[in-house]
């Protein structure tokens, strides 16, 4: 609240106005004048005044008028309104009363009266400002507060994003593989699932998620996981049980997270046309998960070295993708891939071994 409060005296007879004015100088206010209602409403909103004295009977907008505006808006509605009415005039204090004034003085204005009057609405008014400030200062501290809970957020995602790669990467210690390409097969999927638009809380579980695709690798034993040669039949039915594993060491709990990494490592092998491991779904009876992981999986295998082969060149790779166009992989999912080509091959320069 300021130190002199300001009072806005509006009546369209300057007379009045000088009478009411003269009443409340003495008591060190601040006092601001307006004689019809669109000026008084002007001053309001430019001013914001801590009383308005309203005659009611004016020219143009009257007194109501200019109380209900006042009264309808936000930044207005905590100023109090005195309204100036005839003596014994009911009907105008009925009206004053639904337009939202707080308080009334009759015509000839008494100066005790008037003072009084003023002082409580100054209280009020106090008290509002008062009440205003501390609404403000919480929201900011509540805000600030969110802000906060979001910091922490953040950095629980990016604590749980490490741990999955580590933990991926204790599997994938015992294969070829590198920690690169277990963040690239993540990056890979989102953008496939971006292109497929599937829901974006499912892309973020995708994302997360696909690094943990052969985490059931550290269950194989090392002699099949590191063979030179090629797998004897009874090697590659070994083999193939990391899905199995993957999904039996991620599964059966309640978390998102885990249930979609569970998913990906059970279908991550299924093939579109029924020829995959380990259960030989067909079609869209794939999870879209295991049918999106299993591109990034392959794409990214081919264009990567290995102790046994270089990688195959980008032009290639993609061929050997779009040859599997309805075969290996979902020809929708394939569409997607192309769709989003250009982005896939910069999280290729971006993760390099
Ligand atoms: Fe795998």
């Amino acid at each position: 609240m300021r130190d002199r409060p300001k009072i806005l005296i509006v009546d369209d007879e300057k007379l009045n106005v000088d009478l009411i004015e003269a009443f409340l100088i003495p008591h060190g206010y601040e006092i601001l004048r307006a004689y019809n209602g669109d000026e008084a409403l002007e001053i309001i909103f430019k001013e914001q005044p801590d009383i308005v004295l309203l005659d009611v009977m004016m020219p143009g907008k009257n007194g109501f008028e200019v109380t209900e505006a006042v009264k309808n808006n936000p930044e207005t509605i905590d100023i109090p309104v005195l309204l100036v009415t005839a003596l014994s005039d009911r009907e105008s204090r009925i009206r004053g009363v639904d337009a939202g004034a707080d308080d009334f003085i009759s015509k000839p204005i008494d100066k005790t009266l008037l003072i009084a009057r003023v002082r409580s609405l100054l209280k009020i008014r106090a008290f509002n400002m008062l009440q205003k400030e501390y609404r403000k200062s919480l929201e900011k501290e509540v805000s600030k507060l969110t802000e906060d809970l979001q910091k922490m957020y953040d950095k629980l995602k990016q604590a749980y994003q490490d741990t999955i790669y580590r933990l991926s990467l204790a599997a994938e210690f015992k294969d070829e593989d590198t920690y690169n390409h277990i963040r690239r097969v993540g990056y890979i999927s989102r953008e496939v699932s971006k292109a497929l638009g599937l829901d974006k809380n499912l892309q973020e579980l995708i994302f997360f998620t696909a690094p943990m695709h052969d985490i059931g690798k550290i269950g194989i034993p090392d002699d099949i996981l590191f063979k030179p040669a090629k797998l004897t039949k009874e090697e590659f039915e070994i083999m193939k049980q990391h899905t199995l594993i993957g999904a039996k060491i991620l599964g059966g709990s309640d978390v998102d997270y885990l249930k979609t990494g569970a998913i990906i490592a059970l279908n991550h092998h299924e093939k579109f046309d029924g020829s995959g491991y380990p259960n030989g779904l067909k079609g869209k009876e794939i999870p879209i998960e295991g049918r999106v992981v299993a591109i990034a999986d392959v794409f990214d295998a081919l264009t990567s070295r290995r102790p046994y082969k270089e990688p195959f060149p980008i032009d290639k790779s993609l061929k050997i993708i779009l040859d599997s166009r309805g075969t290996h992989f979902d020809p929708d999912v394939v569409d997607a891939f192309f769709s989003v080509k250009n982005n896939i091959l910069e999280i290729k320069e971006q993760f390099k071994d």
